[in-house]
């Protein structure tokens, strides 16, 4: 398990490495997001979006439960999996499709795990209870992620 450990001092800073890592997005890529509520996952979504599409807005797919951003040569998935209650509402919200056509960003994605490849990268982050700092811990298996971001963190 490869793993990478970042500290953002501001939200700012948050979307900085986000938009970092949005230029190494490939189709067929899967982000998972995990942290509690307000740890910053839709801050790191918008972080990456907005470098790939500037200009855009950005909100939490938080009721629709998906977004997708067209990008040239596939689209990008934004999900909120946080109120799907059945399992079998990925489906209804195009996950296959997702999957074999574009890219992913999943807010909440426990529920998704067994459909998620390997090759997935994991961003999990952590508030701090006294200050806006947040621990971005990076996890994925095998050397993908490793590589492509070697230069870029
Ligand atoms: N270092 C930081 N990184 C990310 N967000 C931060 C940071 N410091 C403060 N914030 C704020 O915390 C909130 C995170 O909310 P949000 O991104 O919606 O969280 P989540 O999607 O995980 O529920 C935002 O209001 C953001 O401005
Ligand atoms: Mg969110």
């Amino acid at each position: 398990m490869w793993r990478h450990e970042l500290t953002a001092a501001t939200a700012e800073q948050t979307q900085g490495f986000a938009a970092k890592l949005a230029g190494v997005i490939r189709k067929g890529d899967v982000l998972c997001l995990q942290g509690t509520l307000g740890s910053g996952k839709t801050t790191f979504s918008q972080g990456i979006i907005q470098a790939l599409l500037p200009g855009e807005e950005v909100t939490s797919p938080t009721f629709n439960l998906v977004k997708t951003y067209p990008l040239p040569g596939f689209d990008l998935w934004h999900f909120d999996l946080y109120r799907l209650d059945r399992r079998e509402q990925l489906w209804e919200l195009g996950i296959e499709e997702a999957l074999m056509e574009g890219a992913l960003l999943i807010e909440w994605p426990e529920i998704a795990a067994s459909l998620l490849p390997a090759s997935r990268l994991t961003v999990k982050l952590e508030a701090d209870a006294a200050t806006e700092k947040r621990t971005i811990r990076l996890e994925a298996e095998g050397g993908l992620w490793n590589e492509r971001l070697k230069g870029v963190l």
